[in-house]
């Protein structure tokens, strides 16, 4: 006798937890999807027997053939990144989603809660809370660069969210974008340009950058809900309407592009047809970008000091990343500090005070003045950063 296995069927028009009508255990449905994937999840019948969506792993594919060749790329960077890091670090958390098995044309991978760009919306999310997770994320951008790589393409979206013991933890993804780099080599850009140096070329100080872009989202949510916004930009996706949010919407109202320029559309192709890489700003605009990102960095400081947080860190703490967060995002290269530096200067600044109880935090009426004024006012480097970097 035969045993007849069904092929398992796939909807790709599904999406979220609700089960696709006529779907049976083993079948797949689309949960996601991205510019070169689609992500599947299992359905399968739990212990009382309903259908629903196999909260473990899910599926990578790709509809196009150059999507599958990226994606088969995917699994070999995420492999050799793991086996650098296991060398380099051992066995600690790398913030980095590098469990990549390939299961035919597919690739499978643990199934996160969902993306950063998404996480960062929740309002139930403290100020601590974020400082936390946007340190993991300097964590996992450090450990690219330990491995010799740069990911080209850092993005909120590209940033998983997994909830382990119940703590949340983040893991960089999408490896699409992403390659081997010298420490002091540039690349060009193929990633999306919003969230890009503006120089226009990929590096390590580049990377540091959007980093920088990446921190700042993560914390305006929570300390100026009513200015992201303000500052939203929706913009037309197909049927779609998505909305670029704060810090973003702020770049792209004052010439950032959100489409890449034909270079980055040429992709691999590109790398030969511009030698010499034009930068996605002029020097000059790039100057006044950093204008730009300095002003809104001081309004968020001042906001922290006009609003009252629930579960505040410490003052110190904060000026300490509104400092950093400045450094990173200057518009030459060479005056931001390393992706080393950023993980030791951003450690010190919250290793150095534990977070207090709101009841016990009064500012000073003095500094309660200073910060009520209606301009942002600009920040000075707090006295402690001038010292040197403690060892990592
Ligand atoms: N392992 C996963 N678990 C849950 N959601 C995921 C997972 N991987 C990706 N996603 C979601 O799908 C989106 C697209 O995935 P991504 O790897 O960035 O594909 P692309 O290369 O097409 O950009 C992500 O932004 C995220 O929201
Ligand atoms: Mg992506």
């Amino acid at each position: 006798m035969t045993v007849q296995t069904r092929q398992p069927k796939f909807f790709p028009k599904q999406s979220g937890n609700k089960i696709a009508k006529g779907a049976q255990a083993g079948d797949f449905q689309k949960i996601n999807s991205g510019a070169v994937k689609t992500i599947y999840a299992k359905i399968v019948a739990n212990q009382e027997g309903a259908l629903e969506v196999d909260s473990t792993r899910v599926l990578y594919m790709s509809n196009t053939l150059l999507g599958r060749m990226e994606l088969n790329e995917e699994v070999e960077k995420a492999d050799e990144i793991r086996k650098i890091l296991k060398k380099k670090i051992g066995t600690a958390e790398s913030h980095i989603q590098t469990d990549l098995v390939r299961k035919g044309e597919a690739v499978e991978a643990p199934k996160a809660i969902g993306d950063l760009d998404d996480y960062i919306k929740k309002s139930n999310l403290s100020l601590s809370d974020r400082i936390d997770i946007a340190y993991q994320v300097v964590l996992g951008m450090q450990n690219m660069q330990k491995a010799g790589y740069v990911t080209g393409d850092a993005k909120l979206e590209n940033i998983l969210v997994f909830r382990e013991k119940g703590r949340i933890i983040v893991r960089i993804s999408d490896f699409g974008k992403a390659r081997e780099l010298a420490e002091n080599g540039i690349s060009y850009v193929n990633g999306n340009p919003r969230f890009t140096s503006p120089e226009g070329v990929l590096s390590y100080k580049g990377e540091v950058f959007s980093t920088a872009l990446m921190i700042l989202r993560i914390l305006e949510e929570s300390l100026d809900p009513a200015l992201c916004r303000k500052l939203t930009v929706a913009i037309k996706k197909g049927a779609s309407t998505i909305e670029r949010r704060g810090v973003e919407g702020l770049l792209l109202r004052n010439g950032r592009k959100n489409k890449k320029g034909i270079a980055g559309q040429l992709g691999y192709l590109g790398r030969y047809a511009i030698d010499k890489m034009t930068s996605i700003l002029s020097l000059k605009q790039a100057k006044q970008e950093e204008n730009i990102l300095h002003r809104h960095i001081d309004a968020l400081c001042n906001r922290y000091f006009t609003k009252s947080f629930a579960d505040t860190p410490k003052n110190r703490t904060v000026l300490h990343l509104f400092a950093l967060l400045k450094d990173m995002t200057r518009a030459d290269p060479n005056k931001r500090p390393s992706m080393e530096e950023v993980q030791s200067r951003y450690k010190k600044s919250f290793t150095r005070s534990q977070t207090v109880a709101a009841s016990k935090r009064k500012p000073t009426r003095a500094r309660h003045k200073a910060f009520d004024a209606s301009k942002p006012r600009p920040i000075r480097t707090p006295q402690l950063m001038r010292t040197r970097s403690l060892p990592t």
